[in-house]
């Protein structure tokens, strides 16, 4: 690999950059973030060089470098956690990625972790510029504007990959291929959740912008997408929801803010017209407050000859304090405990391999080592890899509001949803 270093600019400020939230530093389980930790961190480790991040509020700057400051630069040994801020000063300005992707040169990188919303401009912009792309999960919220990125990613041969960081979970992964030992899929079942309280940080979107369906079942649809890859298809959708915590007191969201979505998913297999499958996604934000842990998840797998469950909410590891009672901790994502040194520890936290991964492409490629279409092949969540995920989550959408099923082909090489 070249040593040559690698510039990024992130894209958001919010809570799974830096843990700061609108309502101060975040109450979930990520009170430092992951993406800029991360970026420090490889900064450290001569990885990434520039390193800036853009909002659409300067004002929120000052507040952000101090928590930055305080909770890394202070915890961490020799951890650097300046970058360039756009917009600056006490400008607002919701295009102000449009002048930070401008001061960046082809080759150069951009992470997005914005809402769900915005994702599809500001890709696109910054991949018709010749930058490298991490976005967050869900990539797009259309499956015609994920094929878009697909043409434009082609086009102008550069890394985009969605940050499924799930795929890089040792439990997952394992299982992944396990599950193609044992034939033909039959039933899947995924159940995410989040404790109501993050409807206070998501307020500003939540229901308005985006559905809990996009912000959560996208991990386990993807993980699911990925076990079938080159295996099987999903080829109809029925979405059912269920509502009115949300929009009640004290949430008190948009009225078609739903609780809890169901989407019902027939998959066909690719190499027997007899075996069908069926799938359930379910993923709720109004799931009860100190029930112990952050995130609720577990899926089963049913196929011709074997099972698999997975419960990543409890990982044989709990923990109980007098003051919050018993809870279950997720170490193989973020370690945020320093290590012998004092130095930042959790390089083998899977939010930390899924951003390295993408560094380590978009050097290689810049290196010209390797070729953007090369990661196609490598089992990785490209753009091009993970389309199914916003086909299902797209049709659930549709489903739920013309309040009919919705059928998803690929015909003349493009996946379309009828
Ligand atoms: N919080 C998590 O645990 C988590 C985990 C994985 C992925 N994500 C994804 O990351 C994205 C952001 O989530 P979050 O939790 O950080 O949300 P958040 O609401 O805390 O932060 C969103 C940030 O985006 C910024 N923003 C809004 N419009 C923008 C624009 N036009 N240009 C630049 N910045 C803009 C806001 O200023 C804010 O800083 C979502 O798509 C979410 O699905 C979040």
């Amino acid at each position: 690999m070249s040593d040559q270093k690698l510039n990024v600019l992130m894209c958001g400020t919010g809570e799974y950059t830096t843990g700061w939230t609108g309502s101060g530093a975040s109450k979930s389980d990520k009170k430092i973030g992951v993406v800029a930790l991360t970026l420090f961190d490889l900064r450290r480790l001569g990885k990434v060089d520039q390193l800036g991040m853009v909002g659409t509020n300067g004002k929120k700057f000052p507040d952000i470098r101090q928590h930055l400051v305080d909770n890394i630069g202070k915890v961490y040994r020799d951890m650097d956690t300046t970058f360039d801020a756009f917009p600056e000063g006490d400008v607002i300005n919701p295009e102000a990625y449009k002048d930070a992707i401008d001061k960046l040169s082809s080759g150069d990188a951009v992470v997005i972790f914005t809402p769900d919303s915005t994702h599809f401009p500001i890709a696109l912009y910054a991949i018709e510029r010749g930058i490298h792309v991490l976005v967050t999960k869900p990539a797009v919220q259309l499956l015609s504007h994920h094929s878009e990125l697909v043409a434009a990613a082609r086009k102008h041969n550069v890394v985009c990959f969605v940050e499924h960081h799930k795929r890089f979970d040792p439990v997952y992964s394992d299982a992944k291929a396990r599950a193609a030992t044992l034939g033909e899929f039959n039933f899947f079942s995924a159940w995410m959740s989040q404790p109501k309280s993050q409807l206070e940080t998501f307020r500003a979107w939540a229901g308005k912008d985006s559905d809990i369906s996009y912000y959560l079942s996208s991990h386990h649809i993807d993980i699911h997408c990925w076990i079938m890859q080159g295996r099987a298809v999903p080829t109809r959708v029925t979405a059912s929801a269920a509502t009115g915590i949300a929009t009640s007191e004290p949430y008190n969201c948009v009225p078609q803010t739903e609780d809890t979505i169901t989407l019902l998913v027939d998959w066909q297999s690719l190499s027997s017209s007899k075996h069908k499958g069926t799938a359930v996604y379910t993923a709720s934000w109004t799931a009860p407050l100190k029930a112990g842990v952050h995130s609720a998840q577990h899926w089963y797998y049913m196929a011709e000859k074997g099972e698999i469950n997975v419960d990543q909410a409890h990982r044989g590891y709990d923990i109980v304090n007098d003051e919050t009672g018993k809870a279950w901790y997720n170490p193989f994502y973020m370690k945020y405990s320093p290590s012998e040194s004092g130095h930042f520890d959790g390089q083998r936290g899977y939010g930390y391999v899924s951003i390295e991964k993408f560094v380590d492409a978009a050097r290689s490629v810049n290196a010209g080592l390797t070729q953007p279409a090369d990661y196609d092949g490598h089992g990785l969540p490209t753009i091009a890899n993970t389309i199914l995920t916003t086909a299902i989550l797209n049709a659930g959408r549709i489903s739920l509001d013309e309040k009919r099923p919705v059928t998803i082909k690929h015909e003349n090489d493009q996946w379309i949803l009828e």
